[in-house]
C-alpha cells in the first residue's frame, strides 16, 4: 500500500500553488476559471469568474466584476464565500474557504482597470445592472462595440462599474484522485490535516 507523508502532501500543495499562478495568464489552464459561491439571504448562489490574480503569502484569490451585479450585493452583506476549482485531467480539487473585499473606486481597482483589455472593458459599459430581468434580449454592451472594442478613451467610462474582490483564504482543501486512495487534506494556519476522502 502506498504511504503517504506530510512532506509528500507538501509538495502537493506547492505544485497546486504554482497551477494557480500560472493560470492567471494561462487560459488553458483549468484553474484560469473557478466557481464562486455567495450567500444570498442564507441560500448559497455560484457561478462561473475568471481568476485575475493569485498571492501565496497569506493567500488571495483576485476576480474582476461589475459593481451592479447580485454577487456583490450578496459579499457586501456576507463577506463568507467559497471558490471552487477542479482541474480535469490531473483530477485535483481545491476548495477555499474565504471572505472577499470589494475594491471599487480605489487605488487596487485603478489598478487592475489599467491592466484589463478593452474587450474585457466592454462588460462594464452596458446600460443594465448584470441579471436585471429584460422586457427583450440584450447583449447589455453598448451595441457598436459588438464587433469592435472601444477605444481606451472611450472605455473609461466603465470604470466606475468596475470591481477587484479579493478573496482572503481561511483554509484550503485539496482532494486528488486515485485509483489506489484519494489523498485528501486541509491547510490551515499554516497547517497541513489529513482528512477522510
Ligand atoms: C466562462 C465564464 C467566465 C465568467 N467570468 C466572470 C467574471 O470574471 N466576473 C463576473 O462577474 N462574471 C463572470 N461570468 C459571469 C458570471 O458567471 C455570472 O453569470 C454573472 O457575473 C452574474 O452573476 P451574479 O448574478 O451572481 O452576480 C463568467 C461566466 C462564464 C461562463
Amino acid at each position: 500500500m502506498k504511504n503517504i507523508s506530510i512532506v509528500d502532501a507538501e509538495s502537493i500543495l506547492n505544485r497546486e500553488i504554482n497551477f494557480l499562478e500560472d493560470a492567471v495568464k494561462n487560459s488553458k489552464n483549468s484553474f484560469h476559471l473557478f466557481n464562486l459561491s455567495t450567500i444570498n439571504q442564507n441560500v448559497p448562489e455560484s457561478r462561473t469568474v475568471v481568476l485575475r490574480g493569485f498571492e501565496k503569502s497569506p493567500f488571495r484569490l483576485q476576480f474582476n466584476t461589475d459593481k451592479r451585479s447580485p454577487k456583490i450585493n450578496h459579499l457586501g452583506n456576507n463577506s463568507n464565500c467559497s471558490a471552487l476549482f477542479y482541474d480535469k485531467i490531473r483530477k485535483v480539487q481545491l476548495r477555499f474557504s474565504c471572505f472577499a473585499t470589494i475594491n471599487n473606486n480605489n487605488s487596487k481597482s485603478y489598478e487592475k482597470w489599467v491592466s484589463t483589455r478593452l474587450q474585457s472593458r466592454k462588460c462594464y459599459m452596458g446600460d443594465f445592472d448584470p441579471s436585471y430581468k429584460l422586457e427583450s434580449w440584450n447583449p447589455n454592451i453598448p451595441i457598436e462595440y459588438l464587433k469592435i472594442n472601444p477605444k481606451k478613451e472611450d472605455s473609461e467610462i466603465g470604470y466606475k462599474n468596475f470591481c477587484l474582490i479579493e478573496l482572503d483564504v481561511r483554509k484550503i482543501d485539496i482532494l486528488e484522485l486515485h485509483h489506489d486512495g484519494h489523498i485528501r487534506f486541509e491547510y490551515k494556519n499554516d497547517k497541513i490535516q489529513f482528512i477522510a476522502p
